[in-house]
């Protein structure tokens, strides 16, 4: 199956909310955090035909930061999120890529070390629920 992967904008926003409000229950961004996203940031969506997973990206100069990364709940565990990954590998293929995600979260961190990144550290009460973050990175090949 081949799958679309599209830059996101303003066109998406609504539909970004609609995302955030299935994938992140309780801790979606608001509205004004992902106009500001998409006004400085960057996203991306990848599906066929219609988006299933959606990554919000922050680029600098010397390296890519994920801020989310998220597949819609019926279409998880089919290799969406994998599919991302490698598709932003392959945009910013000479950057160092970060991320930071919850301690709790064994399903986003599986998928992150099954994608070449390595644990960094981990930093206690990082997020406002008091839990800890653990930091990752992944080198550009070579
Ligand atoms: C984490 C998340 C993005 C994974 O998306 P996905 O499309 O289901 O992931 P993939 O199918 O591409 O899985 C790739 C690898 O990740 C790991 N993985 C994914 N879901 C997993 C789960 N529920 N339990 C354990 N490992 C899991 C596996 O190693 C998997 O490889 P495998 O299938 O060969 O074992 C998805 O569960 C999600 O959207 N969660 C809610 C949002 C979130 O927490 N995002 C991350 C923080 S921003």
């Amino acid at each position: 199956m081949s799958l679309s992967f599209r830059r996101l904008g303003e066109q998406d926003l609504t539909q970004i909310l609609e995302w955030e409000h299935f994938c992140f229950p309780s801790e979606e961004w608001t509205e004004k955090m992902i106009q500001t996203h998409l006004e400085f940031h960057v996203a991306f969506g990848i599906g066929n035909p219609e988006t299933q997973c959606y990554a919000l990206v922050c680029e600098t100069p010397w390296e890519i930061e994920i801020f989310r990364i998220a597949t819609l709940p019926k279409f998880r565990k089919q290799g969406f999120a994998k599919q991302m990954l490698e598709n932003l590998f392959l945009e910013f293929p000479k950057k160092e890529f970060f991320l930071e995600v919850k301690e709790s979260n064994e399903a986003a961190i599986k998928l992150y070390l099954s994608a070449g990144f390595l644990e960094l550290e981990r930093r206690k009460k990082y997020y406002p629920d008091g839990s800890t973050a653990v930091l990752m990175k992944r080198n550009p090949i070579e």
